[in-house]
């Protein structure tokens, strides 16, 4: 396949032309100034500028809640946003409705005239297009907080221009993960392409002062799996943010439910891209934050008391492993978008977690987290290795390439240009095991040792994992149960 994509900096005439048709893709787009812009973002306070507050976490050693919140009619995102910063929440998201996600902006505007005529939600977040500079700056100017706007699927180029514009400070812009969770047909070089504009377009706010925040959120695996690929994917996507001018990256790492592991790769997670960002040349792109995600898309536990366990069990994880943020679930997740009371209980479980572990500084030394950071920092390095090798030392082919020779792959993938030939599981412990490497370079010394926890658990139990083990697993979390 020939691949034209390139980790190379996009040019800025070239740049400039794209722009223009991006800001033509909608009417809001002409809202967009962005020289006013860079001087409006240069004259917000510390406390609104989403690198600024995750330094601030990261020095005094705290941990948040960064939620998924948004809902389409402006006075209730207002709202919702106060409600949320009320809780004790400094950073906040923007979750954008899945319609400005897919670029059917005529179905997005239809969604939220009926918003606004009956009063209720009827699109899945704040459709942020739609809105336009103008509305989106009210939100901005409503709070004290410091926002973070949401962008998932192929082409996001349009809602950054417009949420950048219009004053926020931050953006979830990770192609490793639209294409590996939110896109069904088009490739990692397409998502990486139009990445790239979005960074590129970061790097220019950047380079006149105006410093807005890339955080990559990675690609969650569909069921129990190690995270060495996620880890290994976000930290090859930092080297592309970085290449466009990214100044201010926040990487993440998922919890997947075994506090040995858990932590380990929230650890490995810092280091590494941190490491790889300077052996590259990149020393300028700062690293303020760690953050860390509820666990992945496993089924919601339907019951109240098992929905807070799980929610703490994040929050509570998060704080061991000392990231800056975590992600957790609404006690209501997937009864529709959450009421801003159920954010609110949900957010005060979790924060009392924080003040009660946080502050207690524990460095937790543990034979778990040590074995488990030894195995996949082996993994990830390997996985690392390939990627320079089949890209010929760039990443942004070397990621397309790993994709297609199966080199890097997922469980039960979505996208049909993932091969999707792994398979995962949990050992007696609940760790995550692969049930299957696929084609993925694991090195030898780590095959050895997920291939003898699984084998245990096989004694134990008397009977050979399948594919059977995979589906039962996912609701394990559901029912209140490990295994
Ligand atoms: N408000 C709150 N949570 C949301 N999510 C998606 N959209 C919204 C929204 N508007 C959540 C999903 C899932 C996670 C990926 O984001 O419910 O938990």
């Amino acid at each position: 396949m020939d691949i034209k994509v390139r980790n190379k900096k996009i040019d800025e005439k070239e740049f400039l032309k794209e722009r223009q048709e991006v800001l033509s893709m909608w009417p809001t787009g002409r809202e967009v100034d962005l020289e006013e812009a860079i001087e409006y973002h240069k004259r917000l306070p510390d406390h609104k500028n989403f690198m600024k507050v995750a330094e601030r976490l990261h020095r005094e050693g705290k941990t948040v809640v960064f939620p998924r919140a948004g809902t389409p009619i402006l006075e209730q995102e207002i709202e919702l946003v106060r409600t949320l910063y009320e809780t004790g929440l400094p950073l906040i998201p923007v979750t954008p409705d899945s319609y400005c996600r897919l670029c059917k902006f005529d179905k997005a505007k239809q969604g939220l005239e009926e918003s606004i005529k009956t009063g209720k939600p009827k699109l899945n977040g704040f459709p942020t297009v739609i809105h336009g500079v103008k509305n989106t700056r009210k939100v901005v100017e409503s709070t004290e907080a410091a926002l973070n706007q949401r962008m998932t699927n192929l082409d996001n180029r349009l809602m950054g221009e417009i949420a950048f514009a219009a004053g926020i400070t931050a953006g979830l812009q990770d192609p490793f993960q639209d294409f590996g969770c939110f896109e069904k047909n088009s490739t990692m070089e397409q998502n990486i392409r139009m990445a790239q504009y979005i960074f590129r377009l970061v790097g220019y706010y950047a380079e006149r002062g105006a410093i807005i925040t890339i955080d990559f959120d990675g690609m969650l695996p569909h069921e129990v799996f190690p995270l060495s690929v996620d880890i290994a994917g976000v930290i090859a996507e930092a080297l592309l943010a970085a290449e466009q001018g990214v100044k201010s990256i926040i990487p993440r790492s998922f919890l997947m439910g075994h506090i040995g592991q858990d932590i380990a790769w929230v650890r490995l997670t810092r280091r590494l891209v941190r490491e790889y960002l300077d052996k590259f040349g990149y020393r300028e792109t700062a690293t303020p934050a760690t953050f860390v995600d509820m666990i992945p898309l496993f089924p919601f536990p339907q019951d109240m008391g098992w929905s807070f366990g799980f929610l703490n069990y994040s929050a509570m994880v998060a704080a061991m492993a000392e990231a800056e943020g975590v992600a957790i679930r609404t006690i209501d997740e997937g009864a529709g978008i959450p009421t801003k009371e159920a954010h609110a209980v949900s957010h005060r479980s979790a924060n009392w977690i924080f003040n009660v572990v946080r502050q207690q500084r524990i460095n937790f030394q543990l034979e778990e987290i040590s074995v488990e950071e030894r195995i996949a920092e082996m993994e990830i390095r390997a996985l690392l290795d390939k990627i320079f090798e089949v890209g010929d030392g760039d990443a942004a082919v070397g990621l397309q390439r790993a994709f297609d020779l199966g080199f890097m792959d997922t469980p039960l993938a979505s996208n049909i240009h993932i091969q999707g030939k792994v398979l995962g599981v949990r050992d007696l412990k609940g760790a995550c095991r692969y049930l299957d490497f696929g084609n993925l370079p694991i090195p030898k010394e780590a095959k050895e040792f997920h291939q003898e926890k699984v084998a245990e658990r096989e004694r134990v139990q008397g009977k050979k994992l399948d594919y059977h083990t995979v589906v039962e697993e996912l609701w394990s979390f559901s029912k209140g149960r490990l295994l």
